[in-house]
């Protein structure tokens, strides 16, 4: 079998990037590779391209590997530019070639690649697509990198295609890690703890997903792939990805006011996913509540969240009396964040916001999550028009990353 190939069907089509590469906010000191892999099916297809710096090299080479124009799927696992970067000039080539992705993929890539004029294939969580004597089947793994990543498992070779997942930012020509020439092990984990570590749940929900698979190769987007002992960098991920539970009881303090019920209901859902992360949450239906107490109860707290429906434009009850009250309080620095139900609008939430910013406290909400964990999706402030049912997953996310920040 050739140097290169995977199996007598799947071969590596990627690129070896030696240089100090430039990533997010970090330099690859040892340089990556951007792995994409050739399927010489009944039904030829590619998995992820490479770097879009790389785009010419990367389509001139897979021509002299194959006819293009009768390439039948171009499988994308992540849109970033370092996985989707030569999608354009390989499309352009195989004109027949449809793309496989994730529905917010295909958003995604059609926008950046106007690439309005093709035709996609939307997949989810389970979908297989037969490429006659090779099956391949798709995995959703959102926010492992980001929200539109997917893996792809090849069902007969028992291969699991991990895009981000279980790389390594390292330049390797060996390509395989049981023929590995450098330490890299290392390396392996340095870019679980940069990369990976941010979106633990997201980590282990994929765990979960995949280990009823068996797998005795793992073809990622960086670096080594895994063909020796492919259990034991998964495992690596396992533990890594465990809370890190430590003896100091974190605690949250949950207050709200509300007019039809559904902004306490959106508090009872976070405190349920806080309290099975194991924090101490106290919740207050201010109505009801001692302001004193509840001021008291959140400079004692690690984290703290506010809820207020909206009534002309603005928060109800006794939200701003509590916020006024704060300002005597020693909360700054600490975890906050704003939630709430609305059904005209809901401006609320930029008032409380506005406060916990006078007060010092860091701030949950889009920017800071974007800045601190990757994550673009407006988790919080978290606004809910109305509460319907398709909104309890939203919110247990809401609650399962804040309970993430105070770990
Ligand atoms: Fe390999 Fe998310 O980029």
């Amino acid at each position: 079998m050739e140097q290169n190939n995977l199996t007598d069907k799947i071969k590596w089509v990627g690129k070896v990037d030696d240089r100090k590469v430039p990533f997010h906010r970090l330099i690859l000191e040892k340089g990556t590779t951007y792995n994409s892999y050739f399927i010489d099916a009944k039904k030829p297809a590619v998995i992820d391209t490479v770097d879009i710096m790389f785009g010419k090299e990367y389509v001139d080479h897979l021509s002299k590997l194959t006819n293009l124009a009768e390439l039948e799927y171009i499988i994308i696992n992540h849109v970033e530019p370092d996985h989707a970067g030569a999608l354009p000039a390989l499309a352009a080539k195989a004109p027949k070639a449809v793309i496989v992705c994730t529905k917010l993929a295909e958003d995604e890539l059609k926008k950046m690649f106007r690439l309005y004029n093709r035709e996609f294939l939307i997949v989810k969580d389970g979908d297989q697509l037969s490429l006659g004597d090779v099956t391949l089947e798709f995995i959703e793994t959102p926010y492992l990198h980001t929200a539109e990543t997917m893996v792809t498992y090849a069902k007969e070779d028992e291969i699991l295609f991990s895009c981000d997942i279980f790389s390594t930012h390292i330049a390797n020509i060996e390509l395989f890690n049981d023929i590995a020439q450098q330490e890299y092990e290392e390396d392996f984990k340095v870019y679980y703890d940069l990369i990976m570590a941010p979106h633990r749940p997201y980590v282990r929900n994929m765990l979960k997903k995949i280990e009823a698979l068996p797998i005795k190769m793992i073809a990622p987007s960086h670096g080594y792939i895994l063909r020796e002992n492919p259990q034991k960098y998964i495992e690596v991920y396992n533990e890594k990805s465990k809370l890190n539970i430590n003896n100091k009881e974190r605690k949250v303090v949950i207050a709200y006011a509300t007019m039809t019920g559904n902004t306490g209901k959106i508090a009872a859902l976070l405190s349920n996913q806080l309290s099975e992360a194991g924090i101490k949450v106290s919740v207050f239906h201010l109505k009801d509540a001692n302001l004193s107490e509840v001021a008291e109860r959140m400079r004692e707290s690690d984290g703290i969240l506010i809820g207020s429906s909206t009534r002309y434009g603005d928060m109800v009850g006794n939200v701003e009396a509590l916020l006024k009250m704060l300002k005597a309080e020693e909360v700054a620095g600490k975890s906050a964040a704003v939630f709430g139900s609305y059904g005209w609008s809901g401006e609320a939430i930029a008032h409380i916001e506005d406060y916990l910013v006078q007060l010092g406290t860091k701030v949950v909400n889009q920017k800071f999550l974007i800045q601190n964990l990757g994550v673009d999706d407006a988790i919080f402030p978290l606004r809910v028009k109305f509460l319907a049912e398709e909104e309890k997953e939203h919110i247990e996310d809401a609650g399962r990353v804040f309970a993430e920040l105070l770990q």
